[in-house]
């Protein structure tokens, strides 16, 4: 059981031998006092549960952009260890907000930070989706109960909400957007916030209120170049 767990741990990370897990030695982990035996099943669980949540185009995402790599270690950080895998599990941290025009890769980092987190073996619970998918499943319509699931986005430890402002605006979606900041930034809730609209837009494409919050809330990177569908230098 021990085995292939270990087997399986090692099949995904070994697609990103360039990122050193924090724990790499299990009986040195146990001497330090953790437990490893649920170490292990938590760290096998953290990548398997991180892997489904990034879709294909994005399997071999990693960040290489040097403040975001900077913004995972602030998270790392402050992540504190459990108390009996003594695995780092995200609670609060600063947010990310990755801005730039299309084909920059705005969604290729955000999706390598969360496979690296699950990599160092970090516990961040990621959900992942384009921001206009969380609008579409909570929009009031039969046998759906729309704050149950902006409840599953807001609560979520590390939330990664692709393409916001890129929707078409109404009243309702600028309520969502609202809200949804409002909710992580009051309990500091570390999310990924991707966008094209250029920053001084921001504020006009989704509230000032929206973008007031997002900027205290977020370590910004600005991607610059050329769209890479276009260059051919897409993965
Ligand atoms: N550092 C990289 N190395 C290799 N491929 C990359 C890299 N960054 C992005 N790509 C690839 O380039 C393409 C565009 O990247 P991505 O989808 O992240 O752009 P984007 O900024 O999110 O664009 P949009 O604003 O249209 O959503 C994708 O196929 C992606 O896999
Ligand atoms: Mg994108």
């Amino acid at each position: 059981m021990h085995d292939s767990r270990l087997e399986a741990i090692a099949s995904y990370r070994d697609a990103f031998p360039h990122i050193t897990p924090l724990i790499t030695d299990w009986s040195a982990h146990e001497n330090q006092g953790a437990d490893s035996f649920h170490a292990i099943k938590e760290t096998l669980g953290i990548l398997a549960t991180t892997d489904q949540a990034i879709p294909l185009r994005y399997k071999r995402a990693d960040a290489t952009d040097p403040q975001v790599l900077a913004w995972i270690d602030e998270l790392v950080e402050g992540a504190s260890p459990a108390r009996v895998s003594g695995v780092r599990k995200v609670s609060t941290g600063p947010s990310l907000l990755l801005l730039g025009p299309t084909g920059t890769g705005k969604t290729f980092q955000g999706y390598g930070a969360i496979r690296r987190l699950s990599i160092l073996g970090v516990n961040a619970s990621p959900s992942a989706a384009p921001i206009a998918d969380i609008y579409a499943k909570m929009r009031p319509r039969h046998q759906v109960d729309s704050e149950e699931v902006f409840e599953s986005y807001a609560h979520t430890p590390l939330l990664f909400a692709d393409d916001l402002g890129a929707a078409k605006t109404s009243e309702w979606v600028e309520e969502v957007n609202m809200r949804l900041v409002n909710y992580r930034y009051d309990r500091q809730l570390p999310t990924i916030f991707t966008s094209n609209v250029p920053p001084k837009e921001l504020g006009a494409k989704i509230g000032e209120r929206v973008a007031s919050r997002l900027i205290e809330m977020c370590r910004t990177v600005v991607l610059k170049g050329d769209d890479r569908r276009r260059q051919g230098r897409a993965a």
